[in-house]
């Protein structure tokens, strides 16, 4: 995103100089629906950001405009509720938190805009978020610690958007650091980076194209069913409260009593947790191929057994699975379609992005992006010349 450009529509629609923020949107290398099963992940920020200009404006009012849409909205900040204007919803949610815990907020406006691709996996909103929080620390010198930041904008997805979400994707990209993943304990929050030296390797993503409906219902949905699989196993152990807590023997002990589905759904983050430690290992040790293994085991499961696959997502797999050139793939983020992450030697990267284009196209008769990913630093204040604050 040109932030000279946001800074000219800024100027143009509000006659100030603004502070700008960039957030970044975020991969994950494997550890999916672990999140909120109190689970590890490994994301990492990437080199596509949400950008947001900000200043005050002296009223109790923040006007909004979104570049991208090309919208303006205007509210009230004595009464934030979720609007109908679905974007606006993720800055209205951050402000109303930070509200809800005290800060004094006045009177703002703020343009945004970004390169993230809406839909495809890539926490667009969760970067928006980060950087609506930023912003507004920022502006009215709020000195928001970082990890309260994060759990701000993640209770605004839960109630403006109402997707009951995990903390990883506000985790990575405001926390995210050039060339390394976070490793992340999603019950301590205790992190550590990871260096991502993939050598002869490119991170590629696949963008399906396509966003199922079902999307933030199931999410939703597998939420439910692994707290049913806790609740069963602690009438057993009490001391247990989340997955994270539970093996797979302990899991079969009340197998019996499981709904068949929830059994699958419990030993599949279960397993997931395995891999990532397990797959961390690998990554220490320099074994790229044994890590690509794993990833190709955690879409496995995300396909039978926690079944948020589609069939876009299991095609484009299913399409590498042959290529000694892609040492691993997998789905991406919550599922329903979005993207895959792909781990491609880096000199034949050029034959496989032409060769999996050419084989979605003539399977679903859509064009998929693919997107080739730099790792980047987390949300962060952006310097421009004239800017105020
Ligand atoms: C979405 C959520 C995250 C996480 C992933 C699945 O991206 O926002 O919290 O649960 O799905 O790993």
């Amino acid at each position: 995103m040109d932030v000279s450009i946001l800074k000219d529509k800024f100027f143009e629609l509000y006659g100030a100089a603004p502070l700008i923020v960039r957030s970044p949107g975020r991969i994950n290398l494997i550890g999916e629906h672990t999140d909120y099963n109190e689970g590890f992940v490994l994301p990492a920020a990437i080199d596509k950001e949400m950008v947001l200009a900000v200043a005050k404006n002296n009223t109790d009012k923040c006007r909004l405009h979104s570049v991208d849409y090309n919208e303006s909205a205007e509210f009230s900040l004595k009464d934030l509720k979720p609007s109908d204007t679905a974007w606006a919803n993720y800055i209205l949610g951050v402000a109303d938190q930070l509200k809800k815990a005290g800060h004094t907020i006045e009177g703002f406006d703020c343009v945004f805009g970004g390169d993230i691709p809406m839909g495809a996996g890539l926490s667009s909103s969760a970067a928006l978020e980060c950087g609506a929080g930023y912003a507004l620390s920022e502006l009215f010198k709020l000195d928001i610690e970082k990890t309260q930041l994060v759990k701000f904008a993640q209770k605004a997805e839960h109630t403006f958007a109402g997707v009951q979400c995990g903390i990883m994707d506000q985790f990575a990209s405001v926390m995210g650091k050039k060339d390394h993943a976070i490793r992340l304990d999603c019950r301590s929050l205790e992190f550590s980076y990871f260096p991502i030296n993939l050598r002869n390797y490119q991170v590629v993503l696949c963008d399906t194209q396509v966003k199922h409906s079902l999307a933030s219902s199931e999410y939703n949905t597998r939420r439910k069913e692994c707290e049913r699989g806790v609740a069963a196993v602690k009438e057993k152990y009490p001391e247990v409260n989340s997955l994270r807590d539970i093996s797979l023997q302990m899991l079969n002990e009340v197998k019996e009593q499981l709904d068949p589905v929830v059994y699958k759904r419990c030993s599949f983050v279960i397993e997931e947790n395995e891999r990532l430690l397990s797959g961390c290992a690998l990554l220490e040790e320099g074994d790229i191929a044994g890590f690509g293994k794993k990833m190709y085991g955690s879409h496995d499961g995300l396909s039978e057994n926690y079944e948020v696959s589609c069939k876009e997502l299991d095609f484009l797999v299913d399409y590498t699975r042959d290529k000694e050139y892609v040492v691993g793939a997998r789905m991406m983020g919550g599922g329903f379609g979005g993207c895959t992450i792909n781990l491609v030697a880096i000199d034949q990267k050029d034959t496989f992005i032409a060769g999996i284009r050419e084989a979605y196209k003539e399977k679903f008769n859509i064009d998929m992006k693919t997107y080739e990913v730099a790792v980047k630093d987390g949300t962060g204040r952006v310097e421009v010349a004239n800017a105020t604050a």
